[in-house]
C-alpha cells in the first residue's frame, strides 16, 4: 500500500494532508506517552524535522500488547484519520485504525534513548546518528546545498565533467596523496625486495585525487564552462575541526575568464546556495539557529545580502600586523595565512565575507598565473581565497598560467617533472586561452550554513586519522 511522507501531510503538499483523509505513514518511532487508555507516539521518517503525532486509542486491535512492544526507534507502520490536533505546535495528526510493526528496538540495549546526547557519542555511533533531530537537519541541508550546486551551474550552461579519481599526477603538489596499489605490502617486505612500480597495477605510483582541476582545465578547454563535483583526499595529518582525509568538492572551470571574473562567480554562487537552502529548509535552519549555534542566521544573511570585501594579500598582512590581537602563529609577507588570521579577517574586522587575492608565489601551486607588472607584482599569483566567518577558508582558486614557457618554468621551480604533465601542457600548446577557476569545500560550505563546530559532523561517515569505521 502507498504511503504518504510525513512532510506533505504537516505542509499539505501533493495533494496531501487534508482533515478526514485516511492516510498511511512509515518511519521510526521517537517517543512513546501512554495516557490513561490512550497512547501517543512521535513518528519520523526522515522528512522533515517535525515528526507525526500517532494517537492509539484502546480501541486498537491487541492495545496492550502494540504498547509494550513500540518503543523509541521501532519501525512501524501506521494507518488511520487525519485529524486536526489539538496539540500544541502541530497541525494534525492521526488517530490510528491499524499498526504493523516492521522492526522492534529493545529499549535495554537500543543506544538511541530520549535524551540528550553529546556529539561526540553521536559521532561513535554514526549508523544511528542519521534518525536524530541534529542529524536529521544537517543531511537534509547537505542534500539541499548539492542540489543547488547542481542547479546553479545547469541554469548557466556549465557542462558537469567527471574527473579521475584514481591518478598519477599531484595537482597541488603537497605530497598529501593517498597511495593506490594492488601490491601485497607485507610480502614485499617478506622478501626483503624493493618496490619495482612498473610492476604495479597501473606501471607507476598511482594516488586518490587530491583535487579534479588539471582534468577540469582539459574540459574547459574544449566546453567552455565546466565543474566537477565529487570525493576528493588529502593525507594531511590534520586533526582539525577544518579537515577531512575525504572530502567532497566542487570545482567550476572556465575559460576566458580572469580572477576577477572568478571572484564573481565564486561571490555569486556562495549567494545561491546559501539563499536556497534558506528558502527551502527554513524548519532545520531554524532549529540550527536555535540549539546549535546563534550566529547561524547572521551570517547567512551575510553571505545572501552583503557585497564580499576584496582585498590583496598584502592588505590582509598589513591589517593583521595593525591589529592589536595576538596571534599563535607569525604574520609577515611571505608566510601562509594560518586559519587563526583568516578568521580575525571574517569575523572580527571586516564582519562578512572576505576575498583574498594575490598571494606571494611561494606559497601557492605551480598552475597559478604569475602576476604582470613590476618586478614585486611577479612576486605574486593570481590566487583567491574566500574566508567565511565561522570556518576562515571555504574556497580556494586561481586564474590559471596559460603560457607554456612561464608554466614550464614553474613546474620545474617547485621540483616536479614537466615530461609527468605534458597533456597539462600541451593544452597551453594548443590553442591556449586565459581560464580561472576555484574549489569550495563541499563540507565547510554545510558547515558555514549549519553552524556545525566539527567538519566531521556535517558527512555522514567522517574519515580523518585513525578511523574509518562505517
Ligand atoms: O585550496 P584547495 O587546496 O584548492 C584546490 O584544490 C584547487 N585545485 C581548487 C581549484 O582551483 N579548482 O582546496 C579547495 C577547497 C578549500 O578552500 C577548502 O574549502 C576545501 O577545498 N578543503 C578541504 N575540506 C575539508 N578537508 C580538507 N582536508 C580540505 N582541504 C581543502
Ligand atoms: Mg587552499
Amino acid at each position: 500500500m502507498a504511503s504518504a511522507r510525513i512532510i506533505d501531510l504537516l505542509r499539505g503538499t501533493q495533494g496531501l494532508g487534508q482533515i478526514g483523509d485516511t492516510c498511511t505513514v512509515r518511519g521510526w518511532v521517537r517517543t512513546k506517552r501512554e495516557g490513561k487508555g490512550i497512547a501517543f507516539l512521535e513518528l519520523n521518517d526522515g522528512s522533515s524535522l517535525q515528526g507525526l503525532q500517532i494517537v492509539l486509542p484502546q480501541t486498537i486491535d491487541d492495545y496492550e500488547a502494540l504498547i509494550k512492544q513500540i518503543n523509541t526507534g521501532t519501525s512501524i507502520e501506521a494507518t488511520g484519520l487525519l485529524v486536526e490536533s489539538m496539540g500544541k505546535g502541530q497541525k494534525v495528526e492521526v488517530q490510528a485504525t491499524a499498526i504493523a510493526v516492521f522492526g522492534n528496538a529493545d529499549p535495554e540495549t537500543y543506544p538511541l534513548q530520549k535524551k540528550r546526547h553529546s556529539i561526540e557519542f553521536l559521532r561513535t555511533i554514526a549508523h544511528l546518528r542519521p534518525r536524530t533531530n541534529m542529524f536529521g537537519a544537517v543531511f537534509r541541508v547537505r542534500n539541499a546545498c548539492a542540489y543547488a550546486v547542481h542547479q546553479f551551474f545547469q541554469e548557466r550552461g556549465f557542462i558537469w565533467v567527471h574527473t579521475p579519481i584514481m591518478t598519477a599526477s599531484d595537482c597541488e603538489g603537497a605530497g598529501e596523496m593517498f597511495g593506490v596499489t594492488t601490491f601485497d605490502l607485507n610480502e614485499i617486505a617478506a622478501a626483503g625486495k624493493s618496490v619495482d612500480f612498473t610492476e604495479d597495477f597501473f606501471g607507476k605510483p598511482a594516488f586518490l585525487t587530491v583535487s579534479g582541476q588539471l582534468e577540469a582545465e582539459i574540459m574547459a578547454t574544449a566546453f567552455s564552462n565546466v565543474y566537477t563535483f565529487g570525493p576528493t583526499f588529502r593525507a594531511e595529518n590534520s586533526n582539525t575541526s577544518r579537515h577531512l582525509a575525504e572530502f567532497w568538492m566542487i570545482e567550476p572551470e572556465v575559460a576566458f575568464c580572469d580572477l576577477e571574473g572568478d571572484a564573481d562567480l565564486a561571490e555569486d554562487f556562495l549567494k545561491y546556495i546559501v539563499k536556497y537552502v534558506l528558502e527551502t529548509c527554513p524548519e532545520d535552519m531554524e532549529f540550527f539557529q536555535e540549539r546549535v549555534n546563534d550566529q547561524v542566521m547572521i551570517n547567512a544573511r551575510k553571505i545572501v545580502d552583503q557585497q564580499f570585501e576584496r582585498i590583496t594579500y598584502t592588505e590582509a598582512i598589513a591589517i593583521l600586523e595593525k591589529c592589536s590581537k595576538k596571534f599563535e602563529f607569525p604574520v609577515s609577507w611571505g608566510l601562509d595565512l594560518q586559519s587563526e588570521h583568516e578568521r580575525f579577517l571574517a569575523e572580527e574586522h571586516f564582519q562578512k565575507p572576505v576575498i583574498v587575492m594575490d598571494y606571494p608565489l611561494g606559497i601557492k601551486a605551480f598552475y597559478m598565473r604569475v602576476n604582470d607588472g613590476t618586478a614585486s607584482d611577479r612576486q605574486t599569483v593570481r590566487a583567491m581565497d574566500i574566508l567565511a566567518p565561522g570556518v576562515g577558508e571555504i574556497i580556494g582558486g586561481s586564474q590559471r598560467e596559460e603560457r607554456l614557457d612561464v608554466l614550464e618554468a614553474r613546474i620545474r621551480s617547485v621540483g616536479l617533472n614537466p615530461e609527468d604533465y605534458w597533456w597539462y601542457l600541451d593544452l597551453r600548446r594548443y590553442g591556449t586561452v586565459p581560464h580561472a577557476g576555484f574549489g569550495l569545500g563541499f563540507e565547510r560550505l554545510v558547515q558555514f550554513i549549519t553552524g556545525m563546530g566539527n567538519i566531521r559532523d556535517v558527512i555522514p561517515f567522517p574519515r580523518f586519522p585513525q578511523s574509518a569505521e562505517f
